[in-house]
């Protein structure tokens, strides 16, 4: 028995194809846990049955070094066995009652996966594959049960005892313990299981659904952090009438409660009535966080309330599906927040996010579709592309029948899966039969991975009167995909008139074929196009649009995306050609921005968004070879240049946005943001006065965003109120994890040339730790998004990654593994740092006990 669990396993290849419906069911399980730190005992009851016409005996998953104290069938002990982490019973009827006993270590659990400790509180995650590490079980999606937990524990220590759906019974015991028992009526899979325990205080409050039931809404954080859970709980309630609004759906249970905790592998966790969260993405209050956080606090929020129907009622039937759950939940928060403020900052916002973190992925050796064909590590596989990419397809549907017919189509969605676990082809399936479109081209979209790009070039016949429009496909080829096939594009485009302005012709073309052609008539002045018109299709457009003609659009486009589009698009071509050639003409650049910042009519949000230059990496994306100080340097030249032309503009500007009253709505919001990037051009344009402005804005702030902007413009530089602010934000923050998070992220993103070395520094600070994952993405993972400074020539940037990803391996795989795609691109960069790049995946790969983790994005980067 014990030698097929300890043996060492051949990574295990898991593929789509394979996906077979399981064998037995298990309709109920009871739980009972005697929670306590050291040493927990989980025992579980749990009805199976055979699946009809089905046979075989019934598997069991465990992980994590889970053995069985005690198994019986039917009340009696059973024969068992191991093989593999599985436990294996041969069962002789088709209905049987089986019981387990097992006991665990939640606070030796530094993964953080299963059934663990944080802060002094006992909570679990997992989703994918946790709760194998708590009780053995068939854990895949497609596999509902009823829970009942009971829980018992010290009553000082954990006075509150949460876990799914209802309270259903409570009380002391001897020894200064107490339980309580909780009951979820909504058959769930293993993965939205959930209980937490610990010296918690509430946010409470109430929600009336619009059939007039009353939910009982909880938010649950230490009793000193309760005052920052009023913009979550209000997020909350904002999202529920949100969802019955704008799509239907209603809360099912009388009890909604949130947990935030300091230790979490990601965002958050949609488990049923019971969400747990990063509480980066909860706690907010002016002092502490920035406006990016409490949109994010909010986005956050939603997200997982959301998944209550998209995700929790109607849930996966494997894990290659993830994304119809999270590319369709994703896109329902992106919905939402629009909605909370400006729809085309919003947008604005999303589509950086992608081009940041999903299009190098889909250039990259870790490219795959939204629905993966096969993996090692599910928790690999929770990408940008699942989530990102995934959001906009489902957006794309969205465009392409209209919001009235794809409401019906979730609509049929939500009633024909109710309670169910399903495929992404079903949720398709739904959108076509309410729409009676065809959507069998649409697919691709689902089995196709890498972004496709669109050459677009526009013709006018004078003579005639014509514009002949001809856009040309490709997608490229990407791991195991060689060939593809063209893609349905949904592109909104207009032209406009270069004499007058005027929009002469606005459509959507629906692009299916590899090649095509649309003529414009009656078109005597010429035209200019505007395409992907708030991004309609997330592709990479290629035209042959003039400098003169995107300065055009930046100031005459009516589509906001498009207009902030324009402005990028100059940008971006005058910083690769700088890269390239050493030198550009930044004259249409600071024209353009000199237009936007004189035109009163605009959202300063919107602003803001459209004076941000290009990110070093999004140019280096752009390159066919990566050169990280060519791109610096380019780069720090037209901020310079920026900075220099339109130093009053910049002066007006700050002074004109600076209130030093915090309020928090959007275009309180716009001005805050339009103000640092002032601040920002005013320092690198020379200001004398820009260090003293920036420690000015660091002391006086009452928010922390104006605070920690002003942080950053002194963390490039070297004047010494540099070193002042960073001590004196350092002795403000240190006892508070999240801000200090951003200390350290600050310096991880400074542009001086010393960065390498200040980060090497901070990994050894006392403050800095590998156990708690927010602090080691605040520090390395920041790092690796510093383009100039991870790609230092040496190589030391490479392997301090490299050092810290395997130091994390043996604490936490899931979010080690996380940290690897910077070393991926090397393909990308000249030979040396290339070479160098790729010797220290090898060093990573050679090491012995490596998890699979780890171990998949690794061999796959250097595939
Ligand atoms: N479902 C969670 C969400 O809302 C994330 C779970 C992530 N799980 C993982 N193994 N990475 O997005
Ligand atoms: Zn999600």
């Amino acid at each position: 028995m014990l030698d097929a669990q300890t043996a060492p396993a051949a990574p295990h290849v898991t593929r789509r194809e394979d996906y077979a419906p399981p064998v037995w069911l298990v309709p109920t399980i009871d739980l009972v846990f005697d929670l306590d730190p050291a040493r927990t005992s989980v025992s579980a009851t749990m009805q199976v049955e055979l699946k009809e016409g089905a046979g075989g005996p019934l598997r069991l998953d465990g992980g994590g070094g889970l053995r069985p104290l005690t198994v019986a069938v039917d009340g009696q002990p059973a024969e068992w066995r191991m093989e593999g982490d599985q436990l294996v019973l041969d069962l002789a009827g088709r209905a049987h009652e089986v019981a387990i006993a097992v006991e665990i270590a939640p606070e030796a659990n530094t993964q953080l996966m299963g059934l663990y400790a944080s802060g002094g509180l006992l909570c679990t995650q997992c989703e994918a594959e946790g709760f194998r590490r708590i009780m053995f079980f068939p854990d895949r999606p497609d596999v509902l049960s009823r829970y009942t937990v009971r829980m018992t524990a010290d009553k000082a220590r954990f006075p509150v005892l949460l876990a799914n759906g209802d309270h259903v019974g409570g009380g002391d015991l001897d020894d200064g313990r107490h339980w309580a028992q909780w009951r979820d009526p909504f058959p769930k899979p293993c993965y939205l299981f959930a209980l937490v325990a610990g010296d918690l205080a509430c946010r409470a409050d109430q929600f009336i659904t619009r059939s007039g039931r009353t939910v009982a809404l909880g938010i649950y954080t230490a009793q000193s952090d309760l005052p920052k859970t009023e913009h979550a709980m209000a997020a909350l309630k904002a999202s529920m009438a949100w969802d019955e609004q704008v799509y239907g759906r209603e809360y099912d249970l009388a009890v909604f409660n949130i947990v935030a905790v300091g230790d979490f592998n990601f965002g958050a966790m949609e488990n049923k009535g019971l969400n747990i969260f990063n509480s980066r993405y909860i706690l907010a209050d002016p002092d502490t966080a920035t406006d990016a956080d409490y949109d994010a606090v909010a986005g956050v929020v939603a997200h997982e309330y959301f998944h209550n129907w998209s995700g929790n009622r109607v849930t996966c039937r494997d894990w290659f599906q993830l994304s119809l759950k999270e590319g369709f939940t994703v896109f329902r928060d992106q919905q939402f927040s629009a909605d909370q403020g400006s729809h085309a900052v919003k947008r604005i916002e999303d589509v950086r996010a992608l081009r940041a973190a999903q299009f190098p992925e889909d250039a990259g050796p870790l490219a795959h579709p939204i629905r993966p064909e096969s993996y090692l590590e599910i928790g690999n596989f929770y990408t940008a592309t699942v989530y990102n990419k995934g959001a906009e397809v489902i957006r794309m549907l969205h465009t392409l029948l209209g919001a009235e017919r794809f409401r019906k189509g979730t609509d049929l969605y939500f009633t024909r899966h109710d309670g169910t676990a399903t495929t992404c082809d079903a949720f398709v399936d739904a959108m076509e039969d309410a729409s009676g479109e065809d959507l069998s081209r649409f697919r691709l979209w689902y089995s196709q991975a890498g972004t496709p790009r669109v050459k677009a070039s526009l013709v006018h016949e004078t003579g005639g009167g014509r514009a002949r429009l001809t856009l040309e496909q490709s997608v490229p080829a990407t791991p195991g995909q060689r060939d593809k096939q063209p893609m349905v594009l949904p592109l909104r485009l207009a032209l406009f008139s270069a004499e007058t302005g005027k929009r002469l012709a606005a459509q959507m073309v629906v692009m299916q074929d590899a090649r095509e052609e649309i003529v414009f008539e009656g078109v005597s002045e010429r035209p200019i196009l505007s395409i992907n018109r708030d991004f309609s299709a997330p592709v990479i457009v290629e035209t042959d649009r003039s400098p003169a003609d995107l300065a055009f659009l930046s100031a005459h486009d009516d589509d906001p995306f498009a207009r902030y589009e324009a402005v990028q698009q100059l940008m971006l071509d005058t910083l690769v050609a700088g890269a390239a050639r050493g030198e550009a003409d930044h004259r249409p650049v600071i024209a353009a921005v000199r237009d936007t910042l004189a035109d009163a009519h605009l959202d300063p949000a919107f602003v803001a968004e459209t004076m941000l230059i290009p990110t070093e990496s999004f140019v280096g994306d752009q390159m066919l070879v990566v050169d990280p100080e060519a791109i610096r340097r380019t780069r720090d030249a037209l901020r310079r240049d920026l900075g220099r032309e339109l130093l009053e503009q910049w002066r007006a500007i700050y002074a004109a946005n600076h209130s030093n009253r915090f309020e928090y709505n959007p275009t309180a919001k716009g001005m805050r943001r339009l103000k640092t990037i002032a601040l920002g051009f005013l320092a690198v344009g020379g200001a004398e006065d820009a260090a003293a402005l920036a420690f000015g804005q660091f002391n006086d702030a009452d928010n922390m965003t104006d605070r920690q902007g002003a942080l950053g413009v002194l963390a490039n530089g070297t004047a010494p109120e540099r070193e002042t602010a960073l001590a004196a934000f350092y002795d403000r923050y240190r006892g508070d994890s999240l801000v200090l998070d951003k200390w350290f992220t600050t310096q991880a993103l400074s542009m001086r040339a010393d960065t390498p070395e200040q980060v090497e520094r901070l990994a050894r600070h006392p403050d800095f730790t590998l156990t708690n994952p927010n602090r080691l993405r605040s520090l390395v993972g920041a790092f690796t998004a510093n383009q100039y400074a991870f790609h230092d020539p040496s190589g030391r940037g490479y392997r301090f990654l490299a050092d810290m990803v395997l130091a994390a391996d043996r604490l936490n795989p899931q979010t080690a593994a996380k940290l690897i795609p910077p070393l991926g691109r090397w393909r990308r960069l000249e030979p040396t740092r290339a070479a160098l790049m790729k010797a220290e995946l090898e060093r990573m790969l050679a090491t012995p006990g490596l998890s699979k983790d780890v171990f998949e994005q690794v061999s796959k980067s250097l595939a």
